[in-house]
């Protein structure tokens, strides 16, 4: 132990895998003697975990580290951190644009963060953003840093090999690699012993999950169905599926399983199949209506969510309302809504012109938010009289009488408390409901 007592604020920002890489981040630190701490003011190290997904992500991070000013006046010693994508992404430059900084490291180099600090203590340069094509992390085990305890991520795979013309992933995250399912195994096994009743395996791509060694290949709804069988009384829930790779194995473990969530989360990006190509995704609209049949055949009832952007290159008029059938005709309990935000570093950025105008993005994105309003409220609506069992996850904000929680479907629910406690499973017949959370009582 090379650094007791000394303490480490970490804040994360972006995906769900970026909360994830932060346990592996906190359980790394702690290995080197560090303790975590909640309140900033106390912290030797700060390290901020980045998101490049879209400008306004990487705006937000930059505006937070220069708001640590104040701390380093206070504290001369202390150390910033940028690490994730956007470390990744800037590397170098972020030592030049950002004055804060003091440590940079990338998705694949989190096991160096303990040496980089003690550079940067000495006053060194400490930046490592070499991307790996077998780092996995495997033999770290994450420290779970959120107090609930309900609920927790297992990283499957890292990286992504897709290429979609307008994203960063994988230039930031790098290739595609796949964790040995044992060590996916052990992990989960390890989150049932400390009381957690619900585990999301996480990946870019889960549907491209695949082990293989010299005996033998793992795929993914073969890991699924392996997890569901080792944790019975936990709740598994998976992301990010590309509708490309979403096979019928995979919907008939779904069904087969009832420790595993009816629900999936299908980003569609667009309903327009000239937009799909330029976009390089490899389905058209056909496809993806065929995979949501598949998923309402396969799995009744199933919740279904995507995420949908607008006013990428070329996008026309005719395009734009391609999408907006499709959404009327998918009619998603929820969708995540973007305007096209143009990367630096990605194929986009070199070949297809980010044409469509500002207004015309935040016009069409208003659109689509007023449309999923009130598909979603529809939806609901069609689940009052309906009894869902529900996995309560805490006490409700608006009132200590009442609890909320997630049926299978992922939807929030929220019910009086009466003797229920956090990390009950209760059933719940729903009464009400808004655009964005049922209403009900337990029966
Ligand atoms: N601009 C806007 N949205 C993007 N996404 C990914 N890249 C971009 C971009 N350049 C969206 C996609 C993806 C989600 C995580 O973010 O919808 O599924
Ligand atoms: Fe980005 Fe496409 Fe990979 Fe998703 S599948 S991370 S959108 S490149």
């Amino acid at each position: 132990m090379s650094n007791n007592n000394k303490k480490l604020f970490l804040e994360t920002y972006g995906c769900q895998m970026n909360v994830a890489d932060s346990e592996v981040v906190a359980s790394i630190m702690e290995h080197d003697g560090f303790t975590i701490t909640k309140i900033r003011e106390e912290a030797d190290v700060i390290l901020v975990n980045t998101c490049s997904v879209r400008e306004n992500a990487e705006t937000r991070v930059r505006g937070r580290v220069q708001g640590f000013s104040e701390l380093k006046k206070k504290n001369p010693k202390l150390l910033i951190g940028v690490i994730g994508c956007m470390a990744e992404r800037l590397g170098e430059k972020l030592f030049e644009q950002e004055k804060n900084v003091n440590i940079v490291v990338g998705p694949d180099a989190y096991m160096d963060l303990p040496l980089l600090v003690k550079k940067a203590e000495n006053g060194e340069k400490a930046i490592n953003i070499e991307l790996s094509l077998t780092e996995t992390y495997k033999d770290i085990c994450p420290s779970r840093i959120d107090e609930t305890s309900i609920s927790g991520f297992v990283s499957i795979m890292r990286g992504c090999n897709n290429f979609c013309t307008y994203c960063i992933v994988p230039y930031t995250r790098g290739r595609e690699r796949s964790r040995n399912p044992e060590s996916i195994l052990k992990e989960v096994l390890d989150l049932a012993e400390k009381g957690y009743k619900e585990v999301t395996l996480l990946g870019q791509n889960v549907n491209s999950f695949v082990y293989k060694n010299s005996v033998s290949e793992v795929s993914f709804p073969e890991l699924l169905e392996m997890v569901a069988i080792s944790v019975p009384n936990l709740r598994i829930r998976f992301a990010t599926s590309h509708p490309k790779d979403m096979s019928d194995d995979t919907l008939n473990i779904i069904a087969k399983y009832n420790n595993i969530c009816n629900f999936i989360h299908l980003p569609v990006q667009s309903g327009s199949d000239s937009v799909l190509k330029d976009m390089r995704r490899k389905y058209t609209q056909d496809w993806y209506k065929d995979r949501i049949e598949a998923i309402r055949r396969i799995i009744p009832g199933c919740g279904i969510s995507s995420d949908i952007f607008c006013g990428f290159h070329n996008e026309s008029e005719e395009d734009f309302n391609d999408t907006i059938e499709l959404m009327k005709w998918a009619k998603f309990d929820l969708a995540y809504m973007f305007k096209y935000s143009e990367r630096p570093g990605t194929f986009a950025y070199k070949n297809l012109d980010d044409n469509v105008p500002e207004n015309v993005k935040q016009r069409r994105l208003e659109e689509m938010i007023v449309l999923q309003n009130q598909i979603s409220l529809e939806n609901n609506q069609s689940d009052i009289g309906k009894i869902f069992e529900v996995l309560i996850e805490g006490i409700s904000k608006r009132s200590e009488q009442d609890v909320y929680g997630r049926t299978s479907q992922n939807k929030v629910i929220v019910f009086p408390k009466k003797d229920y406690q956090v990390g009950d499973f209760a059933n719940v017949i729903v009464k009400k409901c808004t655009k964005a959370t049922l209403i009900g009582e337990a029966v």
